[in-house]
């Protein structure tokens, strides 16, 4: 059986990821794993995003995937060195490639940062992006109206351009001429998000950077699928699925099956 890449996610976000991931390496298998009925991980404490990270990897570990990505940025801020020293296997986070998008696209190196209130808090994005590139001006912002809108499917409509104008108002003025979409929800209103920004900011969204680093981590370890793989992909979501496959479908442009998931028979 062919060995996947698992990812996982509190919800519908780490879908960004996965699609790119079916264009730069078609040939894997992935695995993801939507904490729907969770979701959003991002005001919770920090404690309880490790437990559920920590759950997740268990179930997703009996499937002796090749690897794994913590596509959700909370989780990734929280999580990502402890599920690391737990595993044999590669695991990647979204927060390093999103810098390092960054930091090939500022020209003024003045970046700004929107994630939940838990990503923003560990200050993850500004660390990170100093460490690369000491002196780069970072200014983050938590939005945490912007998942729940995610989550339920209206990306657009009324109020979701009255939710993004208002999250975004503190920095709207601001100067940057970048903006980390620090969470992997956040790509689904990347055109809201734009029109309130401007056309002189350019939005970063980690998932193709993403999708590049598992290519290089499975490429540099020999890992990489044969071109003759037909990969068959699974999905669970712990909450509605019918929801969580209307979003994950109009986003991946294909028809997918999900597994329901209950955490209470585990
Ligand atoms: C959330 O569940 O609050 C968002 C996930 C993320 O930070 O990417």
């Amino acid at each position: 059986m062919q060995q996947a890449v698992a990812i996982l996610d509190s919800g519908v976000g780490g879908l960004t990821v996965v699609k790119e991931v079916l264009c730069q390496l078609p040939q894997e298998k992935i695995i993801y794993f939507g904490d729907t009925a969770r979701a959003p991980y991002g005001p919770r404490p920090a404690r309880e995003v490790l437990l559920f990270t920590q759950q997740i990897v268990d179930y997703l570990t009996q499937f002796q995937p090749k690897m794994l990505v913590i596509a959700c940025n909370t989780a990734t801020a929280i999580a990502l060195e402890h599920i690391r020293s737990r595993v044999s296997i590669p695991v990647a986070g979204v927060i390093h490639p999103g810098a390092r998008a960054a930091i090939k696209s500022t020209r003024a190196r003045k970046v700004g940062v929107i994630g939940t209130k838990g990503t923003i808090q560990t200050g993850a994005y500004e660390q990170v992006l100093k460490q690369i590139s000491p002196g780069i001006q970072v200014v983050g912002l938590a939005c945490p109206d912007l998942v729940p809108l995610v989550e339920s499917g209206r990306f657009d409509g009324l109020e979701a351009i009255e939710t993004v104008e208002r999250s975004l108002a503190p920095i709207r003025e601001l100067p940057m001429d970048c903006l980390i979409l620090g969470c992997t929800h956040y790509p689904y209103l990347s055109k809201l998000i734009g029109q309130v920004m401007g056309p002189e900011v350019e939005l970063i969204s980690s998932a193709d950077e993403t999708a590049r680093e598992i290519s290089t981590i499975l490429g540099h370890r020999g890992m990489l699928a044969g071109a003759d793989e037909t990969p068959q992909h699974q999905f669970f979501c712990s909450g509605q699925p019918q929801l969580f496959k209307q979003i994950a479908e109009m986003w991946l442009e294909q028809p997918i099956e999900v597994t329901p998931f209950d955490w209470q028979i585990t």
